[in-house]
């Protein structure tokens, strides 16, 4: 009994001794370097640059799976060359509008249509140039 109360009191003692010393953590947390008081400081970053726009010429260069498969639809331009195997309705409707404004076929099979708008978006690369 009496041992044991000296064993637990011997095991306290470890451990408070093994406890880091507060002041020595303390000193660890280094103050932030200038550069990076510097960035906290500074202003917000400048947004970032508009989406890249493309004419219906730089669409049409993009018209086979050798060049990649690019199609405008409805004001924006999409890479589909990804889309080409996939598209449940047949790979020879993607690479018939390869290079082109698509806008009449695709609103004429999938308008209002959400999953076909849901892909197309993934594809989005850019805004298709007015005029
Ligand atoms: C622009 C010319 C396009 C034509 C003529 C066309 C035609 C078709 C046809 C005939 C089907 C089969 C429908 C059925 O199985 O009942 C289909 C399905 C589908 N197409 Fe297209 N498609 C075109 C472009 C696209 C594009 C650009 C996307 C998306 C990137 C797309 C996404 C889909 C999807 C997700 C389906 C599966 C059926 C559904 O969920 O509605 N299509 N398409």
């Amino acid at each position: 009994m009496r041992f044991n109360t000296l064993l637990v009191f011997a095991l306290f003692l470890a451990s408070s001794q093994a406890r880091p010393d507060r002041s020595l953590k303390q000193a660890a947390i280094a103050p932030a370097p200038q550069a990076v008081r510097d960035l906290l400081q500074a202003p917000a970053p400048a947004p970032a640059p508009a989406a890249t726009t493309y004419t219906l010429a730089d669409v049409a260069t993009r018209n086979s799976l050798t060049t990649g498969v690019w199609a405008a639809i409805n004001g924006k331009v999409y890479d589909l060359t990804a889309w080409v195997p996939q598209h449940p309705g047949g790979a020879d409707r993607i690479l018939a509008i390869a290079g082109t404004d698509a806008s009449d076929q695709f609103n004429a099979q999938h308008a209002g249509d959400p999953t076909p708008a849901y892909y197309l978006d993934t594809f989005y690369i850019g805004d298709l140039a007015q005029g």
